[in-house]
């Protein structure tokens, strides 16, 4: 699995005019606007336009069975993907045990979501802006004992209402399906969710399981991540991660 990642991400990235200054931390995506991982990123933005119909606010959890899948990794940079095409977009890290998505863009998570949920934090506080032009950040903020209840508060539902008279692109990051009951309390709030799956590594019964959890949501499609090298062809072989539309709204 290492090896296979490795592989992937040390491949030499296309040069582009719109460098970040050296030691800036970004996703990938926006680190390497023309590398084979962007363009991937890109074609999953198009190919979720099949899915749903983004003539209205939408908030899209990107989800899967087990740790270091890959959650992270795709909700900042399909959420750089959708910025790229101009839309404002919103993150939110509602991985409140293992936060992570502060770290793809540099910041600090000092205040954030479990601030707001669980005190007085105004939400013009806690949002930040990234480097990327149209996308803003919403981090986890402090881990906090009880997430499960947050994420599952009437405050929750009225956060995510205001968010979405924002934003008309929320992508959320969360954890682990099988592992926490937050993802499948977070998952009826939105408008579908992003299964991503690790080749070789995540199980069917992972899967059938992840899927029975997230069975009051619609699965918008499944991200078949870390493919192995040569698995698919030459042609197959460079791409980042590829995406399979299963149900649509
Ligand atoms: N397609 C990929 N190619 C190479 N490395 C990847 C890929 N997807 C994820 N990773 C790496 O795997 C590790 C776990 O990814 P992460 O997105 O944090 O997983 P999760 O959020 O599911 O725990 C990170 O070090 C990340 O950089
Ligand atoms: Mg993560």
């Amino acid at each position: 699995m290492a090896i296979a990642k490795n592989k992937i991400l040390k491949k030499k990235p296309a040069k582009t005019n719109h460098a970040p200054p050296p030691g800036q931390v970004l996703p990938y995506a926006a680190k390497y606007e023309k590398s084979v991982a962007a363009e991937s990123f890109k074609i999953l933005r198009t190919n979720l336009h099949f899915a749903i119909k983004f003539d209205q606010p939408r908030a899209i959890l990107v989800t899967s069975p087990s740790q270091m899948e890959g959650k992270t990794t795709v909700s900042s940079n399909l959420a750089v993907a959708f910025a790229a095409s101009n839309y404002k977009v919103l993150l939110i890290d509602c991985d409140m045990r293992i936060p992570n998505l502060h770290r793809q863009f540099g910041m600090d998570n000092t205040q954030g979501l479990s601030l707001c949920l669980n005190g007085d934090l105004p939400l013009d506080q806690a949002i930040q802006p990234t480097s990327i032009a149209n996308l803003h950040l919403l981090s986890s903020g402090p881990i906090p004992p009880n997430s499960s209840e947050l994420l599952g508060s009437e405050k929750m539902i009225q956060l995510l209402d205001e968010l979405k008279k924002r934003f008309p692109v929320i992508i959320i990051d969360s954890p682990p399906v099988n592992i926490v009951a937050d993802t499948p309390i977070v998952s009826s709030l939105t408008d579908g969710v992003l299964l991503v799956v690790s080749a070789g590594n995540t199980t069917r019964r992972d899967l059938r399981k992840a899927m029975q959890s997230l069975e009051y949501c619609p699965v918008l499609g499944f991200i078949l991540n870390v493919i192995r090298k040569g698995s698919e062809g030459y042609y197959y072989q460079s791409y980042y991660n590829r995406y399979y539309t299963s149900r649509s709204r």
